[in-house]
């Protein structure tokens, strides 16, 4: 379990987050969502430890983070896989060396270990002989899956996406959805997905956190999202006209 507890932050005169608490349970997807530029992002990099917080602490299963110096932070950053916007794999490394990157990085694991692992990873997500491509030779949705093996190939108990939809078709968007969803329960990770698509929301979403002005403004699960009468949340949900006629139809029901 991670918990964030009353995260602000500025950037100079400007505050970004104000008193940010939630509890983002192991064996969940647990979900940031709310419109552009509500500080969905710079939370997330506050939890990571990307950005230092100006107060309160996020505490990774009982050990404050914030509090931790340099080393014991590098101990559970090797517990944290990220999967960050555009998938950033390496262009000029093969899909194979992009998995085995942390590995080598990380750990002491010996080559032949290192190829198993990563192939290991690569066959979880469905990415079969493509080892020696590169990623500009493979389509997005492979990028993101790529993307997906190398953020599990540490094994982590956290996880992080931000956006993984970004730039996906619906379908592409939600065969990465079930997959997130799935290396969630299978491993039991604490995931934390970052996200503006309400398709998601409604697929994958354990727990919702609705950030809105660098507030925790509501938070619920894919059910109570529904049914909420927070305006700034209905707003954001029915933003869509797909999901405005749902609702009328539920209305007129
Ligand atoms: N490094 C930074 N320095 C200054 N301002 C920033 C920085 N990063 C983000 N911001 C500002 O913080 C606000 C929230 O950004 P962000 O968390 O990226 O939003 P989003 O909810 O879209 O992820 C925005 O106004 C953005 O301009
Ligand atoms: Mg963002």
């Amino acid at each position: 379990m991670i918990e964030v507890k009353n995260l602000s932050k500025s950037f100079g005169d400007t505050q970004i987050l104000f008193d940010v608490s939630s509890k983002f349970e192991a064996g969940r997807v647990n979900l940031i969502i709310g419109a552009s530029g509500q500080g969905k992002s710079v939370l997330t990099k506050c939890i990571v430890g990307l950005h230092e917080p100006d107060e309160g602490s996020v505490i990774y299963d009982g050990r404050d983070f914030s509090a931790m110096g340099r080393k014991d932070r590098i101990e559970v950053r090797k517990e944290i896989g990220m999967l960050f916007q555009g998938s950033a794999l390496f262009d000029s490394m093969t899909v194979e060396e992009n998995v085995s990157f942390p590995l080598k990085l990380f750990t002491k694991m010996s080559k032949e270990e290192i190829r198993d692992r990563a192939n290991f990873c690569l066959k979880r997500v469905n990415i079969i002989d493509k080892n020696e491509l590169l990623p500009a030779e493979t389509s997005g949705g492979m990028q993101k899956r790529i993307a997906i093996a190398r953020a599990i190939a540490m094994n982590p108990k956290y996880l992080f996406c931000d956006e993984p939809n970004s730039g996906l078709d619906p379908k592409t968007s939600i065969l990465i959805d079930n997959l997130i969803k799935e290396i969630t329960y299978e491993y039991n990770m604490t995931t934390i997905v970052i996200t503006h698509d309400m398709n998601s929301v409604m697929e994958i979403g354990d727990h919702i956190i609705f950030i809105n002005q660098g507030r925790n403004w509501w938070e619920g699960d894919n059910n109570e999202i529904l049914r909420t009468e927070n305006k700034e949340v209905v707003d954001f949900v029915y933003a869509s006209s797909f999901m405005k006629n749902l609702r009328d139809k539920m209305i007129n029901n």
